[in-house]
């Protein structure tokens, strides 16, 4: 079978099942399977494919048919330019997820000294490790109440060489950050919590009410429960003038800034995703503890 005809029975199987985008989807299972870029396969049309690669290629066509997120089929996702093992364990790292990124960069290079940073909710640690490899005098704390996710997040910093820079614990939320004694040390506290709400999670797509962790979607009744226990415990941690960094959902940007204003958090900022939807609040340690 030629890589055309390949991918043309792969969008066959897997357009019934409402896989969105099922030529894409193909494309990339092929391109895993054959180890080249899906751009190659475009120009190289009529290559044929080898047997054993042919029977890998539908036992994957086969796991994405059920609704299994493609990163879980593959194992693996880019992030800004890394690249990380996924399991069923933790959440695939979102795009989105680039925007709180890019603002913790932003606010970690404006530091003086090697800034401390904890991520909480670490997954599959694509916050904390992709600050670490940008931040080459950073010191990384990562939280997760979940030891599976945690065993993925420690070998996705060994695999990118940087386990030396980031440690990790199990433990609800901040909990963790007294084992280190960090309070008052963290420079910035980066969190991407579960924030969908309850009622909402089977109403997604397969890929994520079926497939992803509810441990790593579930926000309580109005999505916010986790990011209202941080935002009360972050201040003992934070250093004076230390941040935080929150990812939200499009619609919580008012209820989140109500908190932190509530609670004098200052320097409140909404930051918007590529779709223009609010997703990244940031803020500075409130003067009173
Ligand atoms: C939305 S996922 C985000 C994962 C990763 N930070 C990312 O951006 O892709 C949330 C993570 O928070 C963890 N989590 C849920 N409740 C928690 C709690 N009470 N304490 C610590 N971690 C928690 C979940 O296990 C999950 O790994």
């Amino acid at each position: 079978m030629t890589i055309a005809e390949a991918i043309n029975t792969g969008e066959a199987q897997l357009a019934p099942t409402g896989v969105e985008d099922p030529r894409l989807n193909a494309e990339l299972l092929l391109s895993h399977v054959l180890g080249r870029k899906p751009l190659e396969l475009r120009l190289a049309r009529e290559v044929g494919i080898p047997l054993q690669s042919l029977g890998r290629y539908r036992a994957l066509l086969d796991s994405r048919a059920t609704r299994r997120p493609l990163q879980y089929v593959t194992g693996l996702q880019e992030f800004m330019g890394l690249t990380f093992e996924v399991t069923p364990e933790a959440l695939v790292p979102r795009l989105d997820t680039e925007v709180l990124v890019e603002a913790l960069l932003a606010r970690a290079r404006q530091l003086p000294d090697a800034p401390i940073i904890a991520d909480i909710g670490t997954g599959t640690a694509v916050i904390a490790l992709t600050l670490a490899h940008s931040l080459p005098h950073a010191r990384l704390y990562a939280t997760d109440c979940s030891p599976a996710a945690l065993a993925l997040a420690r070998r996705n910093a060994d695999t990118l060489g940087l386990a030396a820079r980031v440690s990790f614990a199990c433990g609800d939320l901040l909990a963790p950050l007294h084992h280190w004694r960090l309070e008052g040390q963290v420079h910035v506290l980066a969190a991407n919590l579960p924030y969908i709400p309850s009622g909402e999670i089977d109403q997604l797509a397969p890929e994520v009410s079926v497939h992803e962790p509810r441990l790593a979607l579930d926000g309580g009744p109005d999505g916010l429960r986790l990011i209202r226990r941080l935002l009360q415990g972050a201040p003992a941690f934070l250093r004076p003038g230390g941040a935080v960094g929150l990812e939200i959902g499009h619609d919580q940007a008012e209820a989140v800034c109500a908190v932190l204003s509530g609670a004098d958090w200052r320097d409140v900022e909404v930051l918007k995703d590529l779709d223009g939807n609010d997703r990244v609040v940031m803020a500075r340690r409130p003067t009173q503890q």
